[in-house]
């Protein structure tokens, strides 16, 4: 029988620009340079404004936390370990996550742009965020890109396909194809049923889990999220998708973290607590070193407009491609702020107190 879920809590709104000085400020105050602590609130409040609240600005107390036990290192600067032309090997030396993937996406975008294709292994790199973003990052600079990305650090919590137990973490992968208008096609999701920042945000509010994502810890189905978080035994994630989501999740854990970051989720890798390190393997490629983009331009085009103008299912406003949802929420949320929860401010605030800020709105 499936547990109930708590009553929802109340919630704030807050400009995208205030909420990001305000994060900046913090990841300051715990001793990130004013440039990276920037990047890295822009990152948090962009996942917010895309709708991906679970990577949003409720990862801040995480972060800090990471920091004050040594896990993140706020002032560590990316050190390149191997370049080859069209391949860069960069070690995070454990960063501000965020802060160092987009310093290292801008370098191998110069290189894709250079050889046409250019590929990135990102490693020892604390949480990166919204993979999304990164996608985005390439594709305004008009790159298409596929992103892998695994995740260590905690104990396994997302069975593979048709097993009893957990194996590996949420493994993201995003794919992004360029626009003309700049409204590109971004590909982004966990391979995981849902995120684990989704379970955490559904906690905090008190909305129940989607059903077929979760098994408590007898590997029943349930939909109360307390279940993935109870200490001792505790239930986990099914991959999205069925075999299909279960391969692209093996496959993901094998490029982002074998090959790129020599790091997966087999038993003898160290484990971190909650301190969650991403490892990524990013292929970016010139969309012009495949010749006459104007006529790739024109097809793509073409093709995107065919597939919206299919007559929807019910249930359905539309059919939409990925990254128009994001595109949505966002242009919403710029308007209107974005929506925080009770239980999200409140940690926020607590973090905030932690490092003797007392000033913040109750
Ligand atoms: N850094 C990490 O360790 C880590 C781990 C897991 C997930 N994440 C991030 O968490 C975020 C959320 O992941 P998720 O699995 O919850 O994503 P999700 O299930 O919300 O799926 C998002 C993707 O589906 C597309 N989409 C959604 N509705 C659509 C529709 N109706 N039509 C067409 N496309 C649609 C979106 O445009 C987007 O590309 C992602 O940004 C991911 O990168 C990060």
């Amino acid at each position: 029988m499936p547990r109930r879920a708590k009553a929802k809590a109340p919630i704030r709104r807050i400009g995208a620009e205030p909420l990001t000085t305000m994060i900046a400020r913090l990841l300051e105050h715990a001793g990130a340079g004013p440039r990276r602590a920037l990047v890295c609130a822009r990152h948090l409040v962009g996942a917010n404004l895309a709708g991906h609240d679970s990577h949003g600005v409720g990862m801040a107390p995480a972060y800090l936390r990471w920091i004050a036990e040594g896990w993140m290192v706020p002032e560590a600067h990316l050190i390149i370990t191997s370049d080859r032309p069209a391949v860069l090997v960069v070690d995070g030396a454990y960063g501000l996550g965020p802060a160092v993937a987009a310093e290292a996406m801008a370098l191998v975008i110069d290189r894709a742009r250079t050889f046409g294709v250019a590929c990135l292994a990102l490693k020892n790199t604390c949480h990166i965020g919204r993979i999304g973003a990164y996608g985005e990052q390439c594709a305004d600079a008009g790159l298409v890109s596929m992103h892998f990305v695994n995740v260590v650090g905690p104990d396994p919590a997302v069975a593979p396909f048709g097993g009893r137990q957990p194996r590996m973490l949420t493994n993201p992968y995003c794919c992004a194809v360029p626009r003309p208008d700049g409204d590109h096609v971004v590909l982004d999701f966990a391979t995981s049923a849902v995120a684990i920042g989704k379970l955490a945000m559904a906690l905090k509010t008190g909305t129940p889990a989607p059903e077929g994502v979760l098994v408590d810890a007898e590997g029943e189905p349930t939909t109360d999220p307390a279940a993935f978080f109870t200490s001792g035994a505790r239930g986990h994630l099914l991959p999205f998708g069925l075999h299909k989501g279960g391969g692209l999740q093996i496959i993901v854990e094998l490029l982002g973290g074998a090959l790129a970051g020599h790091l997966t989720m087999q038993p003898a890798s160290p484990r971190r607590g909650l301190a969650t390190l991403n490892n990524m393997m990013s292929v970016i490629i010139d969309p012009d070193a495949f010749g006459d983009c104007q006529a790739y331009e024109a097809e793509a085009e073409a093709m995107l407009a065919y597939i919206r103008s299919t007559p929807p299912l019910a249930g359905h406003a539309a059919v939409l491609a990925p990254g128009d949802p994001e595109r949505i929420t966002r242009a919403e949320r710029s308007a209107n702020g974005i929506p925080i929860d009770a239980r999200t401010w409140s940690d926020i605030t607590k973090a905030a107190a932690a490092l003797g800020i007392h000033d913040l709105p109750e």
